[in-house]
């Protein structure tokens, strides 16, 4: 383990597959009081809303990274045919039970987008919650690679980034505690550090968690959130074959940071 974090650094382990965090990832996903891990059900509805008016008509829809569901079912109610991809098993079970419940005919599959093979012909490929800017350069080319290859001509790609409003609710710090009561990191007593890091020219937060239990191995998770510029993503959308056909910066109520926190982008692939 580094005692530095380094730029786009990558842990070990996975933070979504970790089997303590995957579960409390899923309860983050379904508390309807918070932002964290999901939106809050108004934003999600007001996604959706603005989703569809941005496709042509019923169409085949790929979510990567659908978590418990929460955009796949809302779009599979307004008659698209979706598949949700997401490598927390225990995200994936919860989604195919309420599935079953609703009789819908969404087809989950527990996977690593960036590691197996999607399947072809959707007409649009949906990536919520800043989920691109959270993939490191090299992973954002061959998930580009395979979003291309998985959509038809003409298809959509259809995400979030952070703008510079990231900037304002964050803040560098690096710190170690002594936690006992169980929470999202872990159940049994340990040292926890917590480190949150800017890399200004980059313009990308590293975070950090390392976890110390008494006789076990210590755990590292790391997190990256790149942020963008509207001229900023356009740009690199371009480079990458897409045409940005719609920008909208205003999806989040109350956005505290004036539409400059997320950035949401219908990118046409050339
Ligand atoms: C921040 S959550 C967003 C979930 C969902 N899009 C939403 O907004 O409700 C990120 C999701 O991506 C999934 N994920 C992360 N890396 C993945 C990978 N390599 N392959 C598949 N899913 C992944 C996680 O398990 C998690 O459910």
């Amino acid at each position: 383990m580094d005692n530095n974090l380094k730029l786009f650094q990558r842990s070990a382990k996975y933070l979504w597959t970790d089997p303590h965090i995957s579960k409390e990832m899923l309860k983050a996903h379904l508390d309807p009081s918070h932002d964290g891990a999901s939106r809050k059900q108004e934003t999600i509805k007001k996604t959706v809303d603005w989703i569809d008016k941005n496709l042509p008509e019923k169409v085949k829809i790929l979510d990567l990274g659908c978590g418990p569901g929460l955009y796949t079912s809302l779009l599979d109610e307004r008659g698209h045919r979706v598949s949700g991809y997401d490598i927390n098993p225990f995200s994936i079970h919860y989604a195919m039970k309420e599935a079953l419940k609703t009789n819908s005919a969404i087809n989950y599959r527990c996977l690593d987008y960036l590691k197996e093979d999607f399947g072809t012909a959707f007409d649009a490929i949906i990536m919520i919650y800043c989920d691109f800017g959270a993939l490191i350069p090299s992973e954002q080319k061959l998930l580009l690679k395979k979003i291309k290859r998985a959509l038809q001509p003409g298809g959509r790609f259809i995400f979030d980034v952070f703008g510079e409003g990231l900037n304002n609710i964050k803040e560098e710090h690096r710190q170690w505690s002594y936690e006992t009561e169980e929470d999202f990191w872990g159940k049994r007593p340990r040292f926890e550090l917590e480190e949150s890091k800017h890399f200004k020219k980059e313009k990308v937060w590293g975070d950090r968690n390392i976890i110390l239990e008494e006789d076990r191995t210590p755990k590292e998770y790391i997190t990256w959130d790149q942020y963008y510029s509207e001229e900023e993503i356009k740009d690199f959308l371009r480079e990458n074959e897409f045409t940005v056909i719609d920008l909208n910066n205003k999806l989040i109520p109350g956005d505290p940071e004036g539409g400059d926190f997320v950035r949401f982008i219908v990118a046409q692939f050339n």
